[in-house]
């Protein structure tokens, strides 16, 4: 079985096939994460470029982490210690790696689009690790593996994406990912972090934290991002926090059997108490080791077309 797409731009265009095969392939290597020697030969004289030109720490380390996992040669990018500070250009700066001879580049930039200007200027296959507001298409991925690992199935789950959804990548990726599979999705958050015309995609929104928890299975819980001016959004973090922040006392008022998910990095104490974030509801880290998996998935598909 081989992908419909070339790159993984976001999950808009993916098809149910190729997100069924994405998250099976991940079941094979989820399990090669627990062998004694977690690597196999499968990219083996592939070449990775990890082009990160924004902060990250579990998409960055686990992308590497993939590529290593996969025998693949890895390079990693980091606009602080590049020539980038002496004034080189984006394209250039592609053009000269390109030189280098190498065969994916795994891409996150505070700028949308940024990706698909990749697929017009190189011929290497692309991965959108995180494009400004608009996809995280891994991230989405490894939620949904997340969700049909506890749950068995992601047909006919009811999802909440609760918090600063304007601002947010893993929401956009999230929601397209999530109906395509034919999960019914919904959003829960103050009206000013919600972009006009979201009824459009096909989900239902809440203003009631309660409410919110007590229709649905999963709650995925997103950061208020305030290097994207979330903060102006909002009267103050601590009454954000009274109205849409999720703890413990509310689950257990609402829905014991709910899962919780928060894509990381958490605000504690703002979108989610620390006692729910590392409490019994949630499956936090299994995201992030399943993530592991997921970009080794997404690796091993793009790379062996
Ligand atoms: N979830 C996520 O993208 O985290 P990082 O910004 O640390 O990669």
């Amino acid at each position: 079985m081989a992908l419909n797409i070339k790159h993984l731009l976001g999950l808009k265009d993916v098809s149910k096939n190729d997100i069924q095969l994405i998250l099976d392939t991940a079941t094979t290597f989820r399990e090669v994460l627990d062998r004694p020697i977690k690597k196999v030969p499968t990219l083996k004289g592939t070449t990775v470029v990890n082009l990160f030109y924004e902060n990250s720490t579990r998409t960055r380390l686990s992308f590497e982490l993939a590529e290593k996992r996969l025998s693949a040669d890895t390079l990693n990018f980091s606009t602080s210690t590049s020539s980038t500070k002496k004034g080189e250009t984006f394209k250039d700066t592609v053009r000269n790696i390109e030189a280098m001879k190498i065969d994916m580049i795994v891409v996150r930039h505070q700028s949308a689009g940024v990706p698909l200007y990749l697929t017009k200027i190189s011929n290497a296959a692309i991965i959108n690790a995180g494009d400004g507001r608009h996809e995280h298409p891994t991230q989405a991925l490894l939620d949904m593996y997340s969700i049909r690992e506890k749950l068995g199935k992601l047909n006919g789950v009811k999802l909440c994406i609760v918090g600063d959804i304007s601002h947010s990548r893993v929401a956009l990726s999230n929601i397209y990912g999530l109906l395509t599979m034919g999960a019914q999705v919904s959003i829960c958050a103050p009206p000013t972090m919600i972009p006009k015309n979201i009824e459009s995609f096909g989900v239902k929104v809440y203003h009631d934290i309660n409410k919110a928890i007590a229709e649905n299975d999963v709650l995925n819980v997103l950061r208020i991002q305030l290097e994207r001016d979330a903060g102006t959004t909002i009267p103050t973090l601590r009454e954000y926090r009274n109205y849409f922040g999720v703890n413990s006392d509310l689950i257990e008022k609402n829905n014991r059997d709910i899962l919780i998910l928060h894509p990381g990095p958490i605000n504690r104490g703002v979108e989610l108490s620390s006692e729910v974030a590392d409490g019994p509801y949630q499956v936090i880290l299994d995201q992030v080791t399943n993530g592991v998996a997921i970009r080794m998935a997404v690796l091993y598909l793009l790379g062996t077309k």
